[in-house]
């Protein structure tokens, strides 16, 4: 459904909207006025913007906010440079770019056609990836560079993978080799092959039990573990005493035997410009490798919801502006 929402630039750009909160079937395509481009910022035509988890809890009410109604979900898009705001250095006209969004503001999310953005939160589009791809790699290799960041483990240290099989899980197992880890993620049976392929050195059964899974591959206990499945305090058997997990979602509270729980917040590096281009090198050098399981138009992004929540996609969801 589109429906025009705002003055007299009406038909101005498309956006994904949220209403009101509530289920998928709240989700409208509206019509609203873009801005220009501020100090420091530029506006990119979005090509392709992904649909994450988060976008789910903010079309439910788990991301309260004092903002207006609507909301623009989408947190990473890919697209071009469509104008250049005051002090802005090194960047031109259609340049191919992608970028990470904050969505908790005025102006909303990825998912609208034309996004203003800080300059700090754009790098170009890796060699070789298309726009849909590009799209996937900003905001979950952000956190995963946030999460290794914060637990600082040497090369050779062991990294245990929680949600090994989605988009945070398998960027920090590609990353984690990077770093020179070992990696030790979880799978369930059909997903074996493709945590293995995407490099772990070990592979558990994924489940509640993760925790002493992994401690029975690593009798020692693993350094580090980021907990991409959420899981919480099953996880801290697998750590050794003094470990450091990094925790995507708040925390339960509970740790035990020194072991440090890290909050990651990808909105710390939000405009980390020096870790996006980063990621778009080990991308362009095949090292991070994309994975994208389907493309959906604006007007379906109800259906790319569904299918987020039912669980068991392999591979993000991308919504697709064509212009
Ligand atoms: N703090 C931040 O800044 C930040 C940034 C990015 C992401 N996140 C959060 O990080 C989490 C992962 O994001 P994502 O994009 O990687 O999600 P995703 O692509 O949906 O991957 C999550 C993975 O975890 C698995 N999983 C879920 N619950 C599980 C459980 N109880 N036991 C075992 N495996 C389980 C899922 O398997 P199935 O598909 O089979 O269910 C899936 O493979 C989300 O909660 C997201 O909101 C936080």
């Amino acid at each position: 459904m589109t429906v025009p929402v705002g003055g007299a630039n009406i038909s101005d750009m498309k956006a994904v909207t949220i209403p009101r909160l509530g289920g998928p079937e709240v989700l409208t395509v509206a019509e609203l006025p873009p801005r220009e481009p501020g100090p420091g910022e530029v506006r990119i035509r979005v090509r392709a913007a992904t649909v994450n988890p988060t976008d789910l809890g903010l079309r439910a009410g788990g991301r309260p906010t004092a903002l207006p109604f609507p909301y623009i979900p989408g947190m990473e898009a890919a697209g071009t440079i469509d104008a250049i705001g005051p002090g802005v250095a090194g960047r031109r006209i259609d340049e191919p770019v992608m970028a990470i969004v904050l969505p908790m503001r005025p102006e909303g999310g990825a998912q609208q056609e034309l996004v203003v953005v800080p300059n700090d939160a754009v790098a170009p589009i890796p060699d070789g990836w298309s726009y849909v791809e590009a799209a996937t790699l900003p905001m979950n290799g952000l956190t995963v560079r946030r999460a290794f960041d914060l637990m600082g483990l040497p090369p050779g240290a062991i990294l245990g993978v929680t949600g090994a099989a989605g988009a945070v899980g398998g960027y920090a197992i590609q990353m984690g080799k990077e770093e020179g880890y070992r990696l030790v993620a979880d799978a369930r049976m059909e997903d074996v092959q493709l945590i293995q392929e995407l490099g772990a050195d070990v592979v558990v059964e994924r489940g509640p039990a993760v925790g002493s899974h992994i401690r029975s591959a690593v009798s020692e206990g693993v350094d580090g573990l980021l907990d991409a499945a959420v899981q919480g305090s099953e996880v801290l058997s697998a750590l050794r005493d003094g470990g450091q997990v990094a925790a995507v979602r708040l925390w339960n509270g509970r740790t035990e035997r020194g072991i440090t729980i890290h909050q990651v917040a990808v909105t710390q590096y939000a405009a980390n410009r020096r870790a996006l281009e980063d990621l778009g090198r080990l991308a362009a050098a095949g090292r991070i490798t994309p994975r994208v399981a389907a493309t959906f138009a604006p007007e379906d992004a109800a259906e790319a919801h569904r299918r987020l929540e039912a669980g068991g996609v392999r591979g993000r969801l991308v919504i697709v502006f064509s212009h």
